[in-house]
Formats: C-alpha cells, sequence, structure tokens
C-alpha cells in the first residue's frame, strides 16, 4: 500500500511539475446577444465548452459596438482610454493613431514576448485593411501567423490579408464562406502542433451572425418556425426613455415584425456554421493530445435587438439585450459544468489571457485577470467586481437611406424597410454605471444629449428596463453619479480600485 501511494505521489509530482503552459484558444462572434436566445442553436459549443467548463452568466461589454468593443478586447482598455470612438478612421478604428500606439499594447503583443505562437483568423477591426489605413501590408504586431479581413463582416466576395499579401475570394461555398475558411485555417495552423510545440493562441473572429446574415447552403432552411422572442420589451415603448426609443413606432409594422423574424432565424443560420467549427476544433485538439492543456473562450463583441422596445435589428443601445454577451471557458483547471455569476467584462480578456499564459497583468490594462476565477482559488466572500461603465458615443448622419426626414439631423441607421425608425443619433452618446454587489443591482445612465437626459433601473426588480427609476429616486441617483464621475476618468488600477477585493 505504501509503495503504491508513495509512486502515485511521484506520478502527481511528475504531472504536476510537466504541466506545460496552456494553449488558448479564443472563439469571437459578431453581434451575439445572449438575452434574446443568442446562444440557443448552438448546441455543441454548450455541450463541449459550457457543460465541460464555466458557463458565466453575468458576462457583459463596455461598449456595445463592433470596432470600439474589439479595441477594449485587445487592449484591456474602456474607450476614455483607447479612444477608438466608432466604427470610422476618424473615430479611431484601426487609423493611424490606433497602429502607432494602442496596437503595441495589445494582448498579442504580450503573449507573443511570452513565448507563444500567436495566430490570428477573420474579422479584427472594421477598417482594418483598407487603403486609407495602410491596407493589407499592414499585419498588426503580436501575431506571428495572420488572417485578417479587410473591412467589417461578411460571407462571401472579401479580401484576407495573409500574412500581408492580398487573397480575394469570390462566392463558392466550398471555397469562399468565410466561417468555413477561418475553420479551415485554424485547422491548418493546428496541423503540426504537438504536445511539445511552444504554447500557441489562436482567435478565431467570425462574421456570424452580423448582416447579411447568409447561411452555409445546407443550413438555409434551419429554424422555419422560430420568431423572435416576444417577452420583455418586444414592441412596446417602457416609460420614460431617451428621445431615440421615443421615435419608434409601437406598435412596429407588420412588414417590420415580419421582417424582425426573419433576421432572427437567418442568424441563428449563420452560427450552424460557427458550431461546427467548435466541434471540429475540440475533436481536432483531441486527437493530437493537445485538448486537456488548451483553454477554448468563446465570447462575442456585442449583444443585439430584435424589436425591444420597437428598435427593429442592431445594437448600440445601454439595454441588457445589447451590452450583455456570451461566456463559455473550458481548459485546464476549470471545474466542467460549472456557473458563475460574477461580473465580467470584455476589457478583461486581455489580462486574463497574459496572466494565464504566465505573465503579470500590464499596467495599461482596466480589466481583471479571471484566472482566479476560472480556477475557482479566490475568496467566493467577496464580489469579483462590483461596478463598471458602458460608454457609447453616438454615430452621426450615415445609413439615412432614403429616409429624407432625417437627412442631416445627426441621426443614424434609419432604414426605409422598417419605416425609417433611427437606431442611433448624435444624442445617443451615454455612460452608465452598473453596480452589483449583492444587495444592489442597478443601472445609471446620463446622455449627453441637449437634455442631459438620465434613466436608472433597479435591475433586480425590472430585468426588462421597463420603468425608468432615475426621477423617483433622487438618492440612489446621486450615489451613482457620483460613482460613476470617478470611474470615468479611471486609468488602470484606478479602474480596480472601488472593488472590494483589490482594497
Ligand atoms: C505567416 O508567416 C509565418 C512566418 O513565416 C508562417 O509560419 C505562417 O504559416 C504564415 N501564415 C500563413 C497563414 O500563411
Ligand atoms: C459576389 O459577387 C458576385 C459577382 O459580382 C455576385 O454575382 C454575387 O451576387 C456576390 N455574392 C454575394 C453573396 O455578395
Ligand atoms: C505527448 O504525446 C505523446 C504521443 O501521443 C505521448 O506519448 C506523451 O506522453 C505526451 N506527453 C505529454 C507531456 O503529455
Ligand atoms: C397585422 O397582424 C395582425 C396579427 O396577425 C393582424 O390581426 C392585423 O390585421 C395585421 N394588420 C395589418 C394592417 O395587416
Ligand atoms: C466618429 O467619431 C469621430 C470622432 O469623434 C467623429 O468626428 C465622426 O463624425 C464620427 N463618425 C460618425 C459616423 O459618427
Ligand atoms: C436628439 O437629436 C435629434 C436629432 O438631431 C433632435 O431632434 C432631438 O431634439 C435631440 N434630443 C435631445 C434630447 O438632445
Amino acid at each position: 500500500m505504501k509503495l503504491t501511494a508513495a509512486i502515485f505521489l511521484l506520478l502527481m509530482v511528475s504531472v504536476y511539475c510537466s504541466a506545460q503552459t496552456p494553449n488558448i484558444v479564443f472563439i469571437l462572434t459578431d453581434d451575439q446577444d445572449t438575452e434574446i436566445g443568442g446562444m440557443t442553436p448552438l448546441e455543441k459549443t454548450k455541450r463541449l465548452i459550457g457543460d465541460n467548463g464555466i458557463t458565466f452568466l453575468n458576462m457583459f461589454v463596455t461598449t456595445p459596438i463592433c470596432c470600439p468593443s474589439r479595441a477594449s478586447i485587445f487592449t484591456g482598455k474602456y474607450q476614455h482610454n483607447h479612444r477608438t470612438l466608432n466604427n470610422t478612421v476618424d473615430g479611431g478604428c484601426s487609423n493611424t493613431a490606433w497602429q502607432q500606439t494602442e496596437e503595441h499594447q495589445a494582448f498579442p503583443v504580450h503573449l507573443q514576448t511570452q513565448g507563444y505562437d500567436t495566430f490570428f483568423a477573420g474579422k479584427y477591426l472594421n477598417q482594418y485593411g483598407m487603403d486609407t489605413v495602410g491596407g493589407v501590408g499592414h499585419v498588426p504586431p503580436g501575431w506571428s501567423s495572420w488572417v485578417g479581413l479587410v473591412g467589417n463582416s461578411v460571407y462571401y466576395n472579401y479580401t484576407l490579408s495573409v500574412n500581408g499579401t492580398a487573397e480575394t475570394h469570390g462566392h463558392d461555398y466550398t471555397s469562399d464562406y468565410l466561417t468555413d475558411v477561418i475553420h479551415k485555417r485554424a485547422k491548418e495552423f493546428l496541423g503540426d502542433k504537438t504536445n511539445d510545440s511552444s504554447p500557441f493562441f489562436m482567435m478565431l473572429s467570425t462574421p456570424a451572425c452580423h448582416d447579411p446574415w447568409e447561411p452555409a447552403p445546407q443550413y438555409e432552411n434551419n429554424f422555419p418556425d422560430i420568431q423572435a422572442p416576444r417577452f420583455g420589451s418586444f414592441n412596446t415603448h417602457g416609460k420614460g426613455k431617451h428621445w431615440l426609443i421615443q421615435q419608434a413606432i409601437t406598435p412596429m409594422d407588420n412588414d417590420t415584425i415580419a421582417f424582425v423574424d426573419d433576421v432572427y432565424r437567418r442568424r441563428w443560420r449563420t452560427l450552424l456554421s460557427v458550431d461546427d467549427m467548435v466541434e471540429d476544433l475540440v475533436n481536432t485538439l483531441d486527437a493530437k493530445g493537445l485538448l486537456a492543456n488548451t483553454f477554448i473562450f468563446f465570447s462575442s463583441d456585442n449583444g443585439y435587438h430584435t424589436g425591444q422596445f420597437s428598435m427593429p435589428t442592431d445594437k448600440r443601445l445601454l439595454y441588457e439585450f445589447d451590452v450583455r454577451v456570451p461566456l463559455l471557458v473550458r481548459g485546464p483547471g476549470v471545474a466542467a459544468g460549472s456557473k458563475n455569476e460574477e461580473n465580467v467584462l470584455n476589457i478583461d480578456f486581455g489580462p486574463t489571457f497574459v496572466e494565464l499564459a504566465g505573465g503579470h497583468v500590464p499596467d495599461t490594462m482596466d480589466g481583471m485577470s479571471l484566472a482566479s476565477v476560472l480556477h475557482n482559488t479566490r475568496d467566493d466572500s467577496v464580489p469579483f467586481r462590483t461596478e463598471f461603465l458602458t460608454e457609447y458615443q453616438g454615430e452621426t448622419n450615415i445609413n439615412i437611406f432614403s429616409c429624407s426626414q432625417w437627412e442631416n439631423q445627426g441621426m443614424a441607421y434609419c432604414p426605409v424597410w422598417a419605416h425609417c425608425v433611427c437606431e442611433d443619433s448624435w444624442n445617443n452618446t451615454y455612460t452608465c454605471i452598473r453596480r452589483s454587489d449583492g444587495e444592489q443591482n442597478m443601472k445609471f445612465c446620463q446622455f449627453a444629449d441637449s437634455e442631459s437626459f438620465e434613466e436608472m433601473y433597479d435591475l433586480s426588480r425590472d430585468h426588462y428596463e421597463l420603468m425608468n427609476i432615475a426621477k423617483s429616486h433622487p438618492e440612489e441617483r446621486s450615489q451613482l453619479l457620483d460613482a460613476m464621475s470617478r470611474l470615468v476618468a479611471c486609468n488602470g488600477a484606478s479602474c480596480r480600485s472601488s472593488q472590494a477585493n483589490l482594497s
């Protein structure tokens, strides 16, 4: 018996000592919500990552729009620190200033310095690869192998930068469907990996489920009877909301509802190719003996709405459906089938990856490493994070289509097929603070519009944010406003200093 125990102990020690630096796979979808059923079609992903790892129930983006949220993911910073304010070059999206400053502090640069073989495939930042910002020849620092989509998400007819050389794709499903091209490139990257290779980081950034919502042909007719969910704030105006919501049409016209339902189904269909990719990658890692030492993260850059508060189809709003996203993680030391209710953010990816790879959270980053949450080694009696910001700058005078009443009014995304309801405007510019500390669960927002309009929700009673209580709760309002004024000026460690576990 004693001998067996000694051998067992020796074995454990040798396993522990040979524990390699982990590999990390990061799958980032585009515009995938979690509030209105965005994870439902991903059966295999939920089983292979969620059931074999941890599902975060309170994962938020700090800005609900593609390029600024991605800038937060790469830099680990709030928008007020990375200054990518919208999806345009003028707004800091992949522009020269970004390339000269923020891009050099992004997490892949740290991982590469720490000895990781880093691979990227898919959508990077909305303006990436455009001639105005250096064209396809610009390969962001930190990536050993680069397959970057030029421009915004599409499924066919696009150009990739393959290590700085243009590769054009047409509209043949078998060779050009972007989700599948990302999938194939990922398999090629894994091709020569063994458990003796240096550790790798692989980021796969899919066009699904962004517009134009083109599913693979085999999935074109799935979910024929699915509709956008009718619960909560669907097709209502709510009480006392800001100007942009007031201009929506309630009840929505029948053709708008038909459009919204169609978009909802097409979003789900595009995600089925992502689900196939996840399954194949998990199987490939398993076959190579790499799975046990590989973290797999699954998340999205922002949420989405389909008819909530009668806003047809978009993101950019301060409400739960646009700011909540999925986060599933499996990997070494992560308990299978666990659920976690801590508040976690898109600015936590950078700190987490760097720490899991054996480094220290860089001073430049505002977010917090999730490593102790993943490994369940933190003191659970103290919340991980009790306060955080959402920051959004409204876009102006774009995509007015033929809605002439909105020409030069500072409005944006006013589709004529939704009766010219606008989804954004210059004055949909806001900062929100969320305080959720086990006692309170409040959201307070202030707009930079002509009225400094305010909205406040008690999410513990009003999850669907139907009732604005900013005017009726002056005491809570002023406490949250104080906390918000501190956080909007935070930088690095000071963004974390109000968190109980770091004080
Ligand atoms: C990019 O270049 C690196 C270094 O030469 C190489 O290892 C990698 O395979 C290349 N990636 C692609 C997608 O061709
Ligand atoms: C791709 O481009 C071709 C040729 O211009 C066009 O016929 C096709 O409709 C386009 N397909 C998509 C999905 O954009
Ligand atoms: C690596 O894989 C080989 C072949 O599958 C196996 O014999 C070896 O034990 C593995 N080493 C580690 C450290 O897992
Ligand atoms: C809209 O749809 C509802 C429910 O199907 C129906 O009762 C109503 O008549 C329709 N309205 C129009 C204008 O077609
Ligand atoms: C993007 O942000 C920049 C900088 O604030 C601004 O000049 C530009 O008008 C914005 N673009 C849109 C479409 O709102
Ligand atoms: C918001 O902007 C629109 C369009 O410019 C304008 O009509 C509206 O009065 C503004 N509302 C507020 C509160 O600033």
